[in-house]
């Protein structure tokens, strides 16, 4: 059995150790946050995510998963280490690794036999070298002579699903200098391989590069069907069946072409600006990354003129937003296209009624200034607006009793920023409706 430690119990961490453990390896989790460590030991999770809840209960109990503070505990009891940080953005765009060295310096420090340093966190094309170089040289620098490997694995979670995702992956990644390490990797997701997942193991530098160019690639398609979008308003297309007219080819495929308010999450806008980065340091201009970022941006301000076109001066209106979750599936409110519309309402002076099933915790917790009326359910957010904002395709959203809503809102404006209604169905009950590239 495979002794793993994880570094950082984030979503990545979390949800990495939870299946590692569930899959019969014995996982020790360590955090910098002593208090998110309190909490998980008793079983309790600081983060909503499908299927979880379920596998760190289960695994705490046949003590497959533990959780430690104390860092030297986490590096000692294990050969192989994740390093599952967060790799923030930086004012310049660049990607802040000061974390991951923290992590490195704290493994040189309690280093007791080899170790195989697993970079899972999204990092620099280079990270895994310089993770390797600077801890030889700090090995070195106390005559430590203990061998390790470093490898790059990146993770493919999408937060919603990342369970699932974990155990059903369409591929594993794994960036390695040698055979030894790539085979311990192997061994590591062994009942994965076995159930036929592709392994696709390459240079270390390579494997940071494929994590960088998916988000990219997905991200562009997202920007792309937007801009699609906004092209069909303009000629009384329809992008929902553009979208299905192109996914069919195959060459295409239909995910990720749904438009909506632009993409958010804690990855696609950071990865795409930590590679555009890169690339200009190396001094190559890259258009399309600059351009699937512009594009997202845009997005936020063609949604607000969205709402401004309905319901005209927005001081002293009520807006009702269902959902400000970056998706459904998850209390996760980061880089949130439904908190940067709320956010450019506040700053207009509309009165913002919020409800989300899951993230108005989060929301109240990271944004106690925002002037908002935190509401029970949709119908209270909607009683007496001039516009309903679904910002968040939540499935209890798809399915609104628009004959009580006409009776709650004082002007029938319903904007679809997901596009989960047919428009003559919303319109069938006397409502305004408009969704994104669909009238
Ligand atoms: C991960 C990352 O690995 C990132 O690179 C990737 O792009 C997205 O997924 P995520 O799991 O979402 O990030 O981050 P977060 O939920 O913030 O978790 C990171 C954890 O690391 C936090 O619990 C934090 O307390 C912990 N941490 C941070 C440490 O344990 N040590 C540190 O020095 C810094
Ligand atoms: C993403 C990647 O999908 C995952 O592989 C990576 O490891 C982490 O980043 P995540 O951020 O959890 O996962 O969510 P994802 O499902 O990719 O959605 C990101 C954003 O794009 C969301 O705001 C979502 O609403 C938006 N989106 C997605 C669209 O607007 N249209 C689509 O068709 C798909």
């Amino acid at each position: 059995m495979h002794h793993i430690s994880i570094i950082g119990a984030g979503y990545v961490g979390l949800v990495t150790g939870a299946c590692l453990a569930a899959l019969g390896m014995h996982v020790i989790c360590y955090d910098i946050d002593g208090e998110k460590i309190d909490t998980l030991s008793k079983g309790v999770l600081p983060i909503y995510e499908p299927d979880l809840q379920y596998l760190v209960t289960n695994c705490i109990k046949n003590k497959r998963l533990e959780f430690t503070k104390d860092l030297k505990v986490a590096v000692e009891c294990s050969e192989i280490i994740f390093i599952t940080v967060n790799t923030p953005t930086l004012d310049n765009s660049e990607c802040d690794l000061t974390h991951v060295y923290e992590a490195v310096r704290g493994i040189a420090e309690h280093i007791n036999g080899y170790k195989l340093i697993v970079s899972k966190s999204t990092v620099p094309v280079g990270t895994g070298r310089g993770i390797k170089q600077m801890l030889r040289e700090m090995l070195n620098a106390s005559g430590n002579r203990i061998s390790f490997d470093v490898v790059s694995n990146p993770e493919f979670l999408k937060e919603g699903s990342a369970v699932y995702d974990f155990i059903n992956s369409d591929r594993i990644v794994i960036g390695s200098e040698n055979e030894f390490a790539a085979n311990i990797m192997k061994e590591v997701y062994s009942d994965q391989i076995m159930c036929g997942v592709p392994v696709l193991v390459t240079n270390l530098e390579t494997a940071e590069m494929i994590k960088y160019a998916a988000n990219s690639f997905l991200a562009a398609k997202i920007s792309f069907i937007n801009e699609m979008a906004a092209i069909c308003e303009l000629c009384d297309a329809d992008v929902t069946q553009v979208a299905k007219g192109i996914g069919l080819d195959s060459r295409i495929g239909l995910q990720f072409l749904k438009p909506g308010p632009g993409f958010g999450g804690s990855c696609f806008s950071k990865d795409v600006r930590a590679l555009a980065g890169i690339s200009a340091k190396m001094g190559f201009r890259p258009v399309i990354l600059d351009s699937i970022l512009e594009i997202n941006r845009q997005q936020t301000d063609r949604m607000l003129q969205k709402i401004k076109n309905a319901v005209g001066e927005l001081k002293s209106k009520n807006i009702a937003v269902l959902g400000v979750a970056f998706k459904p599936g998850t209390d996760d409110i980061r880089e949130s296209p439904s908190l940067a519309v709320i956010n450019k309402l506040v700053e207009d002076e509309a009165s913002v009624s919020i409800y989300d099933p899951k993230a108005l915790n989060v929301l109240r917790k990271t944004h106690p200034g925002l002037k908002l009326h935190y509401c029970r359910n949709p119908y209270t957010a909607c009683a007496k607006s001039d516009c309903v904002v679904l910002a968040t395709e939540w499935p209890e959203f798809a399915d609104l009793d628009f004959v009580r809503l006409k009776t709650l809102v004082r002007r029938p404006v319903f904007l679809d920023l997901r596009n989960v209604y047919q428009p003559s169905y919303v319109k069938s009950f006397g409502f305004y409706y408009e969704g994104v590239g669909i009238k």
